[in-house]
């Protein structure tokens, strides 16, 4: 990414990316494939997708594969994360993924929703998750 890119450009980038990595979803018990991708900080975009595991909780979301991908690539914080899928409605991130994305957002971080076709609601982690746990006392 450079600074050539329009906003658009960028995004459309990011649906890409995520649909791309929606295929490679490991996804033989629920079928259901899930693609995540990150514009960073640092400008770069990263991606993940759901692998799921025959011992159900172990099963990781598109989301946390994206969050784990920039944290080794060096991101520190998401200006933006769009997921895809393909149901019927949109998806949005469950309730452990809201938390590991407000632990690397702030309110500017837009959080797009997309099906097949594109980008569909742009919501903000204020939006998903209003009163999240965020204690002043453990930043310290
Ligand atoms: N899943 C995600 O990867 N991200 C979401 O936002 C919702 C759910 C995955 C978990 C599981 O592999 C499959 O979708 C069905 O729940």
């Amino acid at each position: 990414m450079n600074n050539h890119n329009t906003l658009e450009e960028l995004r459309e980038k990011l649906f890409e990316t995520a649909r791309g990595i929606q295929k490679r979803a490991y996804v033989p018990y629920s079928s259901f494939r899930v693609g995540a991708a990150i514009w960073a900080d640092n400008n770069e975009v990263f991606s993940g997708c759901n692998v799921e595991n025959i011992s159900y909780p172990c099963g990781t979301c598109a989301e946390a594969g994206a969050i784990a991908a920039m944290i080794a690539g060096g991101g520190k914080k998401i200006r933006e994360i769009l997921i895809t899928a393909d149901g019927q409605s949109l998806i949005t991130p469950c309730g452990a993924c809201l938390q590991r994305i407000k632990e690397f957002s702030d309110e500017n971080t837009l959080i797009h929703l997309s099906d097949k076709t594109g980008i569909k609601q742009t919501l903000t982690i204020k939006d998903l998750l209003p009163l999240a746990f965020d204690d002043e006392e453990l930043h310290k």
